[in-house]
């Protein structure tokens, strides 16, 4: 089916309590293996393309393998963009036909964050589109340590990069969490329709230690009212995610795991056929691997059977800013 926009997956999720996954597009292989894999499991998804992917594949590249995969699947599918970094970015987004956007202002002042996030909705809002905003900053494991400093983790002699990590630096993870007057403010100023929220969780872990701030997030349930993101999903331990999840957390993004998946697999496919000639075959086992990844988050957020063949999400109370002119 055609794109959906994030509003028809986000007001389901919302009202089922259950989370949508969303999966970073870098490539036909690891969108296809996202697609696949949803459609087996008959779950909506948010096929996102993230900064790294633009440099990469380039934006309207990224943008075109997920509205091809889209129209042939069955399930809901929305075009998301990913940390967003400036209101000409989210233009050209919506210019390739994606249907759910963000802006990440959080490494930006409080003021110069509303105002840039209180724009960019308003503009997205006038073509229909959501706009998801990031509070609090949700920092990156590469802020932290080095790549020298994170081998003993990728040797597998630590469990997770966070035991590598000082005490203050852990602290200063918890400092930089969404606070929740701050977050209230921002919504009322900037009309932003989802927001990413900061409460422990660190982006790019390769192994699941993360500990999120639980008394933070139901703070912000009770306060904010919105629908909630949680970023970083790789380096979350499985219990916990569940618990978001079932809090209200209403879409979760995960990347490395796809991506370690699909090196994974595809070095394993390489040793066992050193000599293959037809690299379009290397990649099965990175793929099918990236499916094992997918459904096991689908199933842990509930969302798996949520967008098959009945899915009808009916009309939506899509925030459009300006009246048309007479
Ligand atoms: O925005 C992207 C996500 O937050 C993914 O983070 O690579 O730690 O799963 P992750
Ligand atoms: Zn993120």
């Amino acid at each position: 089916m055609p794109l959906v926009t994030g509003y028809e997956l986000l007001q389901p999720a919302l009202e089922g309590g259950y989370a949508v996954g969303a999966f970073n597009a870098n490539n036909l292989e690891s969108v296809k293996a996202v697609i696949d894999a949803c459609e087996e499991k008959e779950a909506p998804v948010f096929l996102q393309v993230s900064q790294g992917a633009i440099k990469y594949a380039g934006l309207e590249e990224a943008a075109a393998l997920v509205i091809a995969a889209a129209n042939k699947a069955t399930i809901p599918v929305a075009l998301h963009l990913d940390h967003g970094t400036s209101y000409e970015q989210n233009v050209q987004c919506l210019r390739a036909g994606f249907t759910s956007l963000m802006y990440d202002g959080s490494k930006d002042s409080f003021e110069d964050n509303i105002a840039a996030s209180a724009e960019i909705a308003r503009m997205t809002h006038a073509c229909g589109i959501p706009l998801e905003c990031e509070l609090g900053l949700i920092p990156k494991i590469e802020d932290y340590l080095t790549e020298e400093q994170m081998g003993p983790c990728k040797r597998g002699e630590v469990e997770c990069v966070l035991d590598l990590m000082s005490e203050a630096e852990v602290a200063k993870l918890y400092e930089n969490s969404t606070d929740p007057d701050m977050a209230v403010e921002f919504r009322d100023r900037t009309k932003c329709d989802s927001m990413a929220v900061a409460i422990g969780a660190i982006h790019g872990m390769t192994g699941r230690g993360s500990k999120l701030n639980f008394e933070l997030l139901q703070v912000l349930m009770d306060k904010v009212n919105l629908p909630f993101v949680l970023h970083a999903a790789s380096g979350i331990p499985f219990d916990q995610m569940q618990k978001a999840c079932a809090m209200g957390v209403c879409k979760v993004n995960v990347a490395t795991r796809i991506s370690m998946a699909l090196i994974q697999g595809t070095a394993e496919r390489i040793a066992a056929k050193p000599d293959e000639k037809d690299f379009r075959k290397v990649f099965d086992k990175g793929m099918e691997r990236v499916k094992d990844v997918v459904y096991e988050y689908v199933d842990l957020f509930g969302c798996a059977g949520k967008g098959g063949a009945g899915w009808y999400c009916g009309p939506q109370n899509v925030a459009i800013t300006k009246e048309s002119p007479e």
